[in-house]
């Protein structure tokens, strides 16, 4: 399919690369793509990035019918471009749409429209150690209507956003917050699909969260409030006696393509790694004995963010003595290099844009 190319004729000032923090400058330009049923995904096209024009009515405004990713393209040290496992993310979106009722996106026209979009804007691509390209594809529904009914029409976007750290501590403890008082998703539901109402339904508590000097929340189970599921924003790891714990995908938590990928790196390190049921008593009980060695959250925003603390109720569990534990640091360490083309990851994990 021919992806038409329009650019800007008023290209944007590029940012200072020293401080270009998480999801606020946007480049020149985006990707667009329609579906109808009767033209199914059509006319790919890049164009100056701008605002939609949406009819108060249509769908996703109402009810949510909507899917996204996050990936990243990533400068290399020769001026090249990578992107990290994009398939995955592909596939991934796939497997929301599926959950959405969203027809799904040609894979190879996902890919060459994402590269079509990066060669447009190559240039806003950062160079400095620790930033990259964020990139935001995203569907939405696009009827007009008020029924509670799948729509017939869609919107494919792709937005980009050269970025920093997501978090302000950068590579450095964050401090997280168990909720007891909430809940993020139930099996059966949509928790193991990107999807904006996850989100949405994240807020509250994450500003309750806020309020007490937190970053982030982790969330626990939907049913018995018992055993770990995510962050919201990361998916989370335990180091436990040794052993590198984390939930085990259980039809409410997001198949983090970071969370695979640290699964791979350990494993092939020959660690101990378990994807298991883990309850926050387990974890108690870790830290009590001395055996809660270190706690770090995964995705890509993120990539790999140690956590420092951790509140449940009025107990403060402090981890690592607030420092980056190794096998955080080994982690991070080797993600980087692999996603900057500093070292070779298993096969398949870069693919570069020419
Ligand atoms: C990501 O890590 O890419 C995410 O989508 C998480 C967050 C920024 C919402």
């Amino acid at each position: 399919m021919d992806i038409r190319i329009q650019k800007t004729t008023q290209p944007k000032p590029k940012p200072d690369e020293h401080n270009l923090g998480f999801g606020r400058i946007f480049t020149d330009h985006m990707l667009n793509i329609d579906y109808s049923p009767e033209k199914g995904w059509h006319n790919p096209r890049v164009e100056p990035y701008g605002p939609f024009s949406l009819d108060p009515s249509t769908m996703v405004l109402h009810y949510g019918q909507g899917v996204f990713e996050g990936m990243k393209a990533y400068r290399t040290q020769k001026g090249g471009i990578q992107l990290f496992r994009p398939r995955e993310n592909f596939r991934r979106l796939n497997r929301s749409c599926h959950k959405l009722c969203i027809p799904p996106l040609d894979e190879t026209l996902a890919m060459e429209s994402l590269k079509a979009l990066l060669r447009v804007d190559q240039d806003w691509i950062p160079s400095l150690p620790g930033t990259s390209l964020y990139i935001r594809p995203t569907i939405i529904a696009t009827d007009p209507f008020l029924g509670v009914h799948a729509s017939r029409t869609y919107r494919y976007y792709v937005i980009l956003c050269p970025v920093g750290a997501y978090y302000a501590e950068g590579f450095n403890p964050v401090k997280i917050l168990v909720t007891k008082d909430h809940v993020r998703a139930v099996r059966g539901g949509v928790g193991d699909t990107k999807t904006m109402a996850n989100y949405a339904a994240s807020l509250y508590a994450g500003e309750a969260a806020e309020h007490e000097g937190y970053t982030q929340v982790l969330w626990l189970d939907g049913v018995e409030q018992k055993y770990i599921e995510e962050v919201g924003s990361m998916n989370i790891f335990f180091v436990i006696n040794g052993e590198l714990v984390t939930p085990a995908l259980n039809g409410s938590i997001l198949p983090g393509i970071t969370r695979d990928s640290v699964l791979s790196l350990t494993r092939s390190w020959g660690l101990p790694v378990s994807e298991k049921r883990i309850s926050m008593d387990e974890v108690l009980k870790a830290h009590a004995s001395g055996q809660l060695q270190e706690v770090f959250g995964t995705g890509t925003a993120a990539v790999i963010s140690p956590v420092g603390e951790l509140k449940y109720g009025d107990q403060i569990l402090a981890i690592s003595d607030g420092k980056v534990g190794p096998l955080s640091n080994r982690l991070f360490d080797t993600m980087q290099k692999i996603q900057y083309g500093e070292m070779e990851g298993p096969e398949g994990w870069v693919e570069e844009v020419r």
